[in-house]
């Protein structure tokens, strides 16, 4: 065979195979069998082995994976992903329609109905018609770069059909692992005496992580694509945009007669919820409810967002399911801040395609409201959280013998006697310094992404560096040394150096994220941020007391309390100081800032669209600092509307009929250096 000829047969083969891969998996409407189609790529595949340099980007041998990535990069999503309101009646989505007319002054909205699959999502960026990279939601503001992993998923195209896509845009959805698909993994397993997976949900979250990505080809992943974003799409509406998809290769839920739906008013949503109430079971994947969208684009942008989900849609989510089984025993969970947490053992169960052998009694006075007997038969529910809960007892089937349940009185870790404070729903073990699950909880959270990301550094290694005595309280930490750790089981040199790398850039994290990463009771994230942008240091905040406290906005007693105590107590101050010792940032770095303080005093700002160089967050971050207030609306108070881009026309309007001074994103950050 000459090259030439090579070249063609290379050409007709990827082609003709992409195309069976197409009507296979996308399209779920095979013509040839698996037979044939193995056959022609075993061929395709010796001709590339011959002629590798003749091998093409989207040829189907390329899907087997083999691509190892040690760690997955994290990148910013260029759009942030949000997350769903979630709802569980018929009122709750005429209470959605009515605020969404309100808003719109419209009288009637046109909406899409969709499944809501349980899966992982996926943003996944398309340039010039290949797929150039796949980010996992992360924490929606930031992803992992699962790009690999995700060529190996034969629904998702590598070259998109046709030359009518836009040039760069992004499609969202969500990939999956069919439940027949899942079936046959857990038999292979089992045979092989292997654990078995507990649902398709976390086999797909755990898969798509695979560092071996010729692992996840095998896993037979699936996926539905059902969200367009880009700059300039050319689309007024969401299904416009979802079924045009389609025409380029990619799996939409248009491509299926059922899946999705244009809905005119709450009857025809209430009709495409009933019948996938009915019809969910006969699907080859979950579902856990049916997400409601406002079609139109401009309508979308007027409506906008919240911190956390779209204003514009919202999920429908059935209602848990439920069976009952037998309580085995109860055992107590300490928490990082001491919380004592019952957990109920049970007799396994299978429930939502899932085995069931724990559930949370969140607290004593729970256990005392379903008057719980070990022995007893209970009522689970699994809803939309993860952990399953106890509902009820069934005392028809209560045995005679059963003695009434007593709560421990003692730490199950460390015997210390249980307090619980008036007002308060939990028990609490204080033996902060001495209880183990404490100790290493607090270490977990003050290396975990949101505090100090030290993600050489895992729980394991805490657990090790503990039993060893190489770290006591926080701040020893920054006391470890190569010598301290090459000792240690399990580590290498390669490990050790980076561990102690993870240590020493940590030392730069900013002020905010090393208080949050301290652990002080009812410090969240964003009182954390609130405090440090407040008191702009570590020793202010420590000398600040209870009404310096309380004026801080949104900073109540129960806040300011336990920030007093905090720094009350001797023992955190001294952490406090070693940590300045060590070199860490706990103040504000004002030259940080992208401006210097006081460039918006007093002003109301309000921000509209998607940026280039901020986050959202970000954005609202600087207004902050910079001494505004951000506002959700256009009023005759706004001083400054900052537009990003698809920024909603009547947005626009209002803001020009009020006289609002509007800036772009440049002219924004302009007035910043000023
Ligand atoms: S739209 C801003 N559509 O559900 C709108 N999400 O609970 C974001 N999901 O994060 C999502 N099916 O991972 C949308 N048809 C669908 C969906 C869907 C499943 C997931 C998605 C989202 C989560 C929210």
């Amino acid at each position: 065979m000459t090259k030439e000829e090579a070249k063609q047969i290379i050409e007709e083969k990827t082609k003709r195979l992409n195309e069976h891969n197409y009507k296979y998996y996308v399209l779920n409407k095979p013509i040839i069998s698996d037979f044939e189609f193995d056959k022609e790529l075993k061929e395709l595949e010796q001709i590339e082995k011959k002629f590798p340099e003749l091998l093409l980007k989207n040829s189907p041998t390329q899907r087997v994976g083999g691509d190892i990535t040690d760690n997955f990069k994290v990148v910013k999503h260029k759009y942030p992903m949000l997350s769903l309101g979630n709802s569980y009646s018929i009122k709750d989505i005429e209470d959605f329609d009515k605020r969404a007319q309100k808003t719109l002054g419209l009288n009637n909205i046109e909406y899409v109905c969709e499944l809501k699959y349980d899966g992982v999502a996926i943003g996944i960026q398309y340039v010039n018609g290949k797929l150039h990279q796949a980010i996992t939601r992360g924490d929606g503001d930031k992803g992992e770069d699962v790009t690999n992993n995700v060529k190996t998923i034969k629904s998702i195209p590598l070259v998109l059909n046709g030359n009518d896509y836009p040039l760069e845009f992004e499609i969202r959805g969500e990939i999956f692992m069919p439940l027949t698909a899942f079936e046959k993994l857990n038999k292979e397993r089992k045979k092989k005496g292997m654990p078995l997976y507990m649902n398709p949900r976390n086999t797909t979250s755990g898969t798509i992580k695979q560092k071996d990505s010729s692992a996840v080809a095998k896993r037979h992943l699936d996926s539905y694509l059902y969200a367009l974003y880009g700059k300039n799409l050319p689309f007024k509406n969401h299904y416009e945009g979802v079924n045009e998809s389609a025409s380029w290769g990619l799996k939409s839920p248009t491509l299926q007669n059922n899946y999705i739906s244009i809905c005119k008013n709450i009857d025809e949503i209430k009709n495409f919820i009933d019948y996938w109430t009915v019809k969910r079971s006969e699907l080859d994947f979950q579902i856990d409810g049916i997400v409601i969208k406002v079609n139109n684009f401009e309508q979308q942008q007027e409506l906008g967002y919240t911190s956390k989900f779209p204003r514009w849609a919202i999920a429908y989510k059935y209602p848990a399911e439920s069976i009952t089984t037998k309580l085995l025993d109860v055992t107590y969970q300490v928490g990082r801040t001491g919380a004592i947490t019952p957990v109920a053992v049970l007799k396994p169960v299978l429930v939502a395609g899932t085995t069931v052998k724990r559930a949370s009694l969140h607290n004593a006075d729970q256990i005392s409201r379903l008057d719980l007997r070990i022995g007893d038969t209970v009522s689970i529910e699994k809803g939309g959280e993860i952990i399953p809960k106890v509902t009820q007892v069934i005392l028809s089937e209560r045995q005679s013998t059963s003695t009434p349940f007593n709560y421990t009185l003692t730490c199950p870790e460390c015997n210390s006697l249980l307090v619980r404070e008036d007002n308060e729903a939990q028990h609490y073990c204080k033996n902060e310094t001495g209880c183990k699950p404490q100790i290493l909880g607090k270490f977990l959270h003050f290396i975990s992404r949101k505090a100090l990301n030290i993600d050489s550094i895992g729980k394991e290694t805490i657990e090790q560096l503990f039993e060893n005595n190489l770290i006591t309280s926080l701040d020893t930490l920054f006391d470890l040394t190569f010598e301290n750790l090459i000792p240690l089981e399990r580590m290498a040199e390669k490990s050790v150096t980076n561990i102690l790398k993870g240590i020493e850039e940590s030392k730069r994290t900013p002020f905010e994220k090393v208080l949050f990463g301290l652990g002080i009771r009812y410090v969240g994230e964003t009182v954390a941020k609130k405090l440090a942008y407040h008191f702009k240091s570590i020793s202010n905040l420590a000398s600040a007391n209870y009404e310096n406290l309380i004026e801080v906005n949104e900073i109540g007693e129960r806040i300011a309390m336990s920030v007093k105590n905090y720094f009350e107590n001797e023992q955190n101050l001294n952490v406090i100081q070693n940590l300045k010792n060590h070199g860490l940032e706990l103040m504000i770095n004002e030259d940080k800032l992208v401006a210097s303080a006081g460039v918006f005093d007093g002003m109301s700002i309000v921000i509209s669209g998607t940026f280039e160089n901020f986050s959202r967050e970000e954005l609202k971050q600087t207004i902050e600092s910079n001494g505004a207030k951000n506002a959700s609306s256009i009023s005759s108070k706004t001083s400054l509307f900052v537009i990003g881009n698809n920024v909603g026309p009547s947005k626009l309007e209002k803001a020009s009929k009020l006289n609002v001074k509007t800036v772009s994103e440049n002219e924004f950050i302009e007035l910043l250096k000023n």
